[in-house]
């Protein structure tokens, strides 16, 4: 039996790793669920569930997942305990009846409690990109320090992690990442100046939060992902390629120093990476498509367009760069993305904003957690500054 806790449990990640529980019951029980506002599908997950301790974003929100506690009609004597803040965040992540954490909540805000969990010793299944690509290689110390296991949940990653049990590391000679190519892949450069949020976020083959699916759009996504495999596999980012795959079949390949190439291959459902990362070394029955092989199929691989994309290309240079630089680029981007999905900026001025603070913020080295929430408040506040000089429709901060 593993005691699970689910950080980000009412997003896309945390409501799939809740339905690998749901289907083994027998496997999992969870200790803790975390989530930011979204109070009423929390109330309904912990009636589910019957964690032990639920955390919100807020203490108001406290008061609201109470209020629908009560209106459920569920027994105080059965309500876990209710906390709000960082604190918990990270209380429920380290507590010693605790062995398993999924890190799914979005953003630098899933970094504290994911790092304590690693430095605790835990196994870890990551979604959480923002904890390598802000602080790579303050977590993969403390791996190495603590022993904790870090399983990726990241299609991608997770496919690589699974390529790579085929072979020695030093027989490795480069890891290559697929990319769906987003919603924009056949638009026609020019156009993608009047690209709408709601085009950004028609995804073609996965179904996500709403930063991530426009992180695919302009493969943002692509390029945090390389920055990932880095510090994961321990690549550097020319050993790391990317190929265009609209399919989303195959998810990662190894390439051995003897040109063999091993590919990762499965339907597009995080379930399977979820449940590989909770069950891993071991592998059970998964509730997913299977890939018929009765029928003919063809798959595509081309060359990313660095031109189109200049984010992907972006996110090789910071990771080369070094120190805060991927801290910055993660910052910049998910307040571009904000704005962007606000309609307060265009498209294009997403990668403007992105690459303008990249090269405006001194670079840094990154010692401690508060070192990298520093560097990403003072990225976010020159971000926001040119957010607010090209702003299409400005609202008053
Ligand atoms: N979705 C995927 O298929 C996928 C694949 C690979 C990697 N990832 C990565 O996994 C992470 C989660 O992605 P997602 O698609 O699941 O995102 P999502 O659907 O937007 O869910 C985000 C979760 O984080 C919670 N949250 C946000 N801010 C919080 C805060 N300050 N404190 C506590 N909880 C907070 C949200 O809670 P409320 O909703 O209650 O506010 C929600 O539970 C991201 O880093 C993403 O890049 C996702």
């Amino acid at each position: 039996m593993k005691t699970l806790t689910v950080l980000g449990s009412t997003g896309s990640i945390g409501t799939n790793t809740l339905d690998v529980v749901r289907r083994n019951r027998h496997h999992y029980q969870v200790y803790g669920l975390v989530a930011g506002r979204n109070v009423e599908l929390l109330a309904a997950q912990i009636l589910e569930f019957r964690p032990k301790v639920a955390v919100v974003g807020t203490s108001d929100g406290v008061s609201r997942l109470s209020s629908k506690l009560q209106e459920l009609g569920v027994p105080r004597a059965d309500w876990p305990e209710l906390l709000s803040g960082d604190a918990a965040k990270v209380a429920v992540s380290v507590d010693k009846s605790v062995d398993t954490v999924i890190s799914a909540i979005v953003g630098v805000a899933g970094l504290e409690a994911t790092y304590e969990a690693i430095r605790h010793g835990k196994r870890v299944g990551l979604a959480n990109k923002e904890t390598l690509v802000s602080g790579g290689k303050l977590v993969m110390d403390a791996v190495r320090e603590s022993g904790a296991l870090l399983v990726p949940v990241d299609s991608e990653h997770n496919g690589a992690h699974q390529c790579l049990r085929a072979g020695n590391r030093k027989e490795v000679a480069r890891l290559i990442l697929t990319a769906s190519g987003g919603p924009f892949r056949n638009t026609p450069r020019e156009a993608l100046d009047s690209v709408t949020p709601e085009q950004a976020l028609n995804h073609p083959t996965w179904k996500m939060g709403k930063r991530i699916t426009v992180d695919c759009a302009t493969l943002m996504n692509k390029g945090f992902e390389v920055i990932e495999a880095c510090w994961l596999f321990d690549f550097a980012p020319s050993e790391v390629d990317v190929v265009i795959h609209p399919q989303s079949k195959v998810h990662a390949m190894i390439e051995y120093s003897d040109g063999s190439v091993l590919a990762q291959i499965s339907a597009t459902d995080m379930r399977m990476p979820i449940q590989y990362a909770l069950t891993y070394p071991d592998r059970c029955e998964a509730p997913v498509p299977r890939i018929d092989w009765s029928e003919a199929r063809q798959w595509d691989f081309l060359p990313p367009d660095f031109q189109k994309f200049p984010l992907l290309k972006l996110a090789y240079q910071c990771q080369e760069t070094g120190g805060s630089a991927t801290c910055t680029l993660n910052a910049a981007d998910e307040i571009a993305v904000e704005a962007f999905l606000e309609g307060r900026i265009a498209y294009p001025s997403i990668y403007e904003i992105v690459s303008e603070t990249v090269s405006k913020m001194p670079g840094r080295n990154l010692l401690a957690v508060a070192d990298i929430l520093e560097m990403d408040r003072e990225s976010r506040v020159l971000a926001r500054q040119l957010v607010a000089a090209r702003a299409v429709n400005p609202v008053t901060v």
